[in-house]
């Protein structure tokens, strides 16, 4: 039988997805499963090999044999790819348009579900994206839709830059992140949209400690946890 005891967190980019995602994890002692950072393990070794958006069956193959780790390391999610970790090179503006596009290939989504389900089996997941609801784990029995206005993702996308050390200016991050949305919701494949039974939340003026608290009771009512 499936497992039951997944928690959905999709939305666009900047929505504060990934810091949320992580701490309700930990409020309820659950694990987080970040799809984003397989989606842009993909994107990376397929440009590092030279596998164009014109080839999307070999990059469809490559995802499909991608030996690609997650692990949780002090509240930040480490991408391993190999023997070779990635964390580092995943967050770029290059790395994130590139990934935006190499996540509408159908081929590459297609290679990519069994590994996200795979890693969900165990349940106690918050399993973080932009289809987990609507495609992935359709059958979890608590979804959130995240959003937020342009600038107020671009906002915190540019905070949580600085922090890294990533040195970018707010007009790119805003640019970025409307193009990006852009992709996200006209492709083909996995469009992004919320589920019908999804919890939307827009936190354009909310804080991450509000939505938070909502997110708790959320999952407090529905697993009794
Ligand atoms: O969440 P993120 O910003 O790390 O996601 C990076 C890109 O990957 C984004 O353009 C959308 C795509 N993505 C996707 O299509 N499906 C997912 N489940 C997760 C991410």
């Amino acid at each position: 039988m499936e497992n039951e005891n997944i928690i959905t967190m999709d939305g666009p980019a900047g929505s504060g997805k990934s810091t949320l995602a992580r701490n309700l994890a930990q409020a309820v002692g659950w694990s987080c499963l970040d799809t984003g950072a397989i989606y842009r393990a993909v994107a990376l070794v397929a440009s590092e090999r030279g596998v164009g958006l014109d080839r999307p069956r070999e990059a469809g193959e490559l995802a499909a044999g991608l030996d690609v780790r997650l692990y949780a390391e002090n509240g930040v999610t480490l991408t391993v790819v190999g023997d070779r970790d990635v964390t580092g090179l995943l967050r770029t503006p290059e790395i994130s348009a590139l990934t935006s596009k190499y996540s509408a290939i159908p081929e590459v989504r297609a290679a990519l579900m069994g590994l996200q389900r795979r890693l969900g089996a165990g349940g106690r997941v918050v399993a973080e994206g932009r289809d987990m609801g609507t495609v992935v784990f359709p059958q979890a029995p608590l979804k959130f839709f995240l959003t937020a206005s342009p600038e107020t993702r671009a906002h915190r996308r540019y905070l949580q830059l600085a922090r890294e050390g990533v040195p970018v200016g707010r007009e790119e991050i805003l640019e970025g992140i409307l193009a990006r949305d852009h992709n996200d919701s006209s492709r083909e494949t996995a469009r992004l949209e919320p589920a019908p039974d999804a919890y939307i939340i827009d936190s354009t003026n909310l804080s991450a400690f509000e939505v938070e608290t909502i997110m708790i009771g959320e999952a407090k009512r529905v697993f009794g946890i």
